[in-house]
């Protein structure tokens, strides 16, 4: 297959392709979610075939380690461009050359506020395909990040839950995270602007046919049809009921047994799929400074 700029696989092709070897070093990193890869420098162009394997590795393994990548900026959103065009995030600071670029600059003054678990830009009408994060300046010890595979997490739901979530849709909102730091004039531009959105709790992967649990604490606010699909609780305890429900879901995405944990280094990168992942930025190092940048690969409509 000849790779164009943003070439995504088949779930017949994934299937396909399940046992080829990848054309470079991979090393799991849990049973369940996350690998280290060696034998890849993105200083240079990717070329088709070492894409292709790439895109395979990232829907298999869900989130990948690259160690050493002392890239520039314009680099990095290179690099990141090859899986999808890139989005300019409208709340976070941008790079100031780069504006695909978020900065996260966190130093005695300022604390990481990404300690929540969340997929980036759920509340987005079209949501990320994937996000690549390198890491400019890190503390020795803290500031890990937390990935959890929610394809797994979905599928050990007991079959009940998964009968009871799955006509369920869910309301995510950027606004009970990002619109605390916004003045009122900026608050209602953006209101305006990422009115909220309504997804499937349960969306099918486009590129591995999975499905997957996609709520999330930092931007799920309620779910959009709950009463409807659960007539009976109908009265003064629905509401109750509901928020039960989605804390149960949230905490489906809290188990361990989901997740990789990493610990960064200056030129690490991270390259995660947005669609089948949540992520956690532990908040335990300030004040020491934690200098990150991250490209948004944009994605497609959960369905
Ligand atoms: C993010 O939420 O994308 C930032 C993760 C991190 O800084 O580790």
């Amino acid at each position: 297959m000849q790779a164009t700029a943003a070439t995504t696989i088949s779930p017949e092709a994934y299937r396909a392709l399940d046992n080829e070897a990848f054309p470079f070093a991979v090393r799991r990193c849990t049973p369940t979610i996350g690998a280290d890869v060696e034998g890849i420098d993105f200083r240079e162009p990717l070329d088709d075939d070492t894409y292709l394997s790439l895109r395979r590795a990232l829907l298999k393994y869900k989130v990948l380690f690259f160690r050493k990548q002392a890239i520039t900026p314009a680099q990095h959103v290179a690099v990141a461009r090859r899986f999808g065009e890139l989005e300019v995030h409208p709340m976070f600071t941008n790079h100031p050359e780069h504006p695909e670029l978020v900065v996260f600059g966190r130093d005695g003054t300022t604390r990481g506020r990404e300690n929540l678990y969340h997929s980036d830009v759920s509340w987005r009408e079209i949501p990320s395909m994937g996000s690549m994060l390198r890491c400019v300046e890190c503390p020795e010890v803290g500031g890990d990040t937390m990935w959890i595979n929610m394809a797994a997490a979905y599928e050990n739901l007991p079959q009940d839950m998964k009968a009871r979530i799955a006509n369920l849709k869910a309301v995510h909102d950027a606004m009970p995270t990002f619109g605390s730091a916004l003045n009122e004039e900026k608050y209602a531009e953006m209101r305006a602007k990422y009115p909220p959105m309504v997804h499937p709790v349960v969306r099918t992967h486009p590129e591995t046919g999975e499905k997957i649990l996609f709520v999330n604490e930092a931007f799920t606010t309620h779910f959009a049809n709950f009463v409807k699909e659960a007539p009976y609780r109908i009265g003064s305890d629905y509401r109750p009921a509901e928020l039960d429900l989605l804390q149960y879901l949230y905490r489906q995405a809290a188990a361990p047994e989901y997740q990789v944990r990493l610990r960064w280094q200056p030129d690490t990168i991270a390259l995660w799929d947005n669609r089948s992942t949540q992520h956690y930025a532990v908040q335990d190092y300030f004040p020491a400074v934690r200098h990150m940048n991250r490209a948004t690969i944009i994605g497609d409509r959960p369905v």
